[in-house]
């Protein structure tokens, strides 16, 4: 007989069907006669029922059967009397195909905290906030495909080892072939990188960006979506060591374009998720309401997960400039009662994620789209504006979140381009391939990066970045 998967089975209405269901065992229950036994197969977070008459037979084989166990089961469909659940599974065949020991089994069937669910990565699929999460990871991944595809857009894989720095940020790791015990050296002292498997110092990407700009010059409207990394050695809740970026980049667009589609692109992500993920959001909304029941109550949500979902769905996002921003800041409240960790004193200033949440969160409520940032704050690439002070970025800044894209018109001019490279001590002949397409046939054009995981933080509602992808990377931490 085939398998059925759970979700099918809940949906269905087609009672007294034999079928058969393969999962693992949430719990067990047994009371006189008969044992209940809650399987999920992780196609859904709702587990089915299995109702098992109890007779000297079968068990033999209920006390291999605990909390954790894999098991195959034979059985009538029935309408449930039980309220949550329309369809139970009447036994007719069990099968334990592995056994979960109870002492050593980690997940018992009670609350466990992120931390040590963190620290059992391989196990946690199987509980039901991490099934929650990683469905709806996946349901992003294809809406954004979704999402390009329709628009005609073409995917780019953009390479994962590189030799140039895109964001000119230094943050890179390393990839070499040299016996790091016994290096190489030229002539003038230095690491031979010669000698190395490329014939030159390479390292992982940053990012796709360069090579989906190569890409949109001749193919009009690209995206990449793909691992990025980054040796930045921030211990905190919003930054990975790998992360997954989705980049797309468009010839003849000016920030203006960049702005509405990655407005409309976020719109359209978040209510993908609201159609087609309704169970598992309402899940993670409960579970979000009964963690903030213990925080103190000025830090908690004013809204609900869904309703924050929503909200961003219909409400058209803030726009105005760093400078415009910059004043706010400066005349806030909490920048005046020196509440801000970093002081907004000086135009200049990168701003801190604290700025950005206050901007959102506190004084427009809503999503924001800054603009025009000080040029020495942002990198090469940008376009540099009339006022030889900023440039045309573009960062959209989320509650929670702080910023979960960041992006902006690109400089199409040579000479321009060639003299911040120059200002900016980035190696020209790294950049070669890069600048001749501003010597041949070039356009104004843009693009933004969306962090992957930064959407489904807002997405989900977690707080900890290390909770919605299967294995962060982390410094001092590649387990698994
Ligand atoms: O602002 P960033 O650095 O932009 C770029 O890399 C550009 N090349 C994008 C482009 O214009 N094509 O990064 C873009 C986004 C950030 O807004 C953030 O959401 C995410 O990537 N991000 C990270 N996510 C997790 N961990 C990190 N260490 C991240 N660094 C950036
Ligand atoms: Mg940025």
């Amino acid at each position: 007989m085939k398998r059925v998967k759970i979700v099918d089975v809940l949906k269905s209405e087609d009672y007294g069907k034999e079928i058969l269901v393969m999962g693992w065992v949430r719990t067990k229950r047994v009371s006189k006669n008969v044992c209940f036994i809650a399987l999920n197969d992780g196609s859904t977070i709702n587990n089915l029922q299995i109702v098992v008459d109890v007779n000297p037979e079968v068990e033999e084989i209920l006390a291999k059967i605990h909390t954790g166990a894999s098991i195959a089961v034979t059985g009538n469909t029935v309408e449930s009397m039980g309220s949550g659940q329309s369809t139970e599974l009447h036994s007719l065949n069990l099968e334990v195909l592995g056994q979960a020991n109870p002492d050593e089994y980690p997940l018992q069937p009670k609350r466990h905290s992120l931390e040590f669910l963190r620290e059992i990565a391989h196990l946690r699929f199987r509980t039901n906030t991490f099934g929650a999460v990683f469905r709806i990871r996946h349901a992003m991944t294809y809406a954004i495909h979704k999402f390009f595809n329709d628009k005609g857009f073409y995917n780019i894989h953009s390479p994962i080892i590189t030799g140039s720095d895109a964001e000119g940020a230094g943050q890179m790791f390393h990839v070499t072939t040299l016996d790091l015990e016994n290096l190489p050296h030229n002539e003038e002292g230095k690491v031979d990188y010669e000698e190395d498997f490329f014939g030159k110092a390479t390292n992982l990407t940053v990012s796709g960006q360069l090579e989906a700009e190569l890409a949109a010059l001749a193919l009009s409207e690209v995206y990449t979506f793909g691992p990025t990394f980054r040796a930045e050695n921030s211990n905190t809740a919003r930054h990975l060591a790998e992360f997954w970026m989705i980049e797309p980049e468009m010839a003849f667009y000016d920030i203006h374009d960049n702005m509405d589609l990655a407005e409309e692109m976020l719109q359209y992500l978040v209510k993908y998720a609201l159609d087609n993920c309704r169970e598992d959001l309402e899940f993670l909304d409960k579970r979000r309401t009964d963690e903030q029941k213990n925080k103190p109550q000025n830090e908690r949500d004013e809204m609900g997960l869904i309703d924050r979902l929503e909200f961003v769905v219909n409400n058209k996002f803030e726009r105005l400039t760093y400078t415009e921003a910059f004043d706010i800041l400066r005349n806030s409240k909490p920048n005046k009662k020196k509440k801000f960790v970093f002081p907004v004193e000086e135009w200049g200033l990168d701003l801190q994620s604290e700025h950005e949440r206050f901007l959102v969160e506190k004084h427009f409520k809503k999503p924001v789209i800054l603009t025009d940032y000080p040029k020495e704050i942002k990198a090469f690439y940008m376009k540099q504006n009339d006022d030889g002070k900023t440039v045309r970025a573009m960062d959209v800044l989320f509650p929670q979140i702080g910023e979960i894209i960041g992006g902006s018109q690109r400089e199409e001019n040579y000479e321009k381009l060639l003299n911040r490279i120059n200002e900016m001590n980035i190696p020209q002949e790294e950049m070669w391939w890069f600048l001749e397409t501003r010597k041949f046939g070039t356009v104004p054009h843009s693009g933004y990066g969306l962090g992957f995981e930064s959407l489904i933080l807002f997405v989900t509602g977690m707080s900890n970045i290390r909770d919605v992808i299967p294995f962060p990377r982390t410094p001092k931490n590649a387990e698994f």
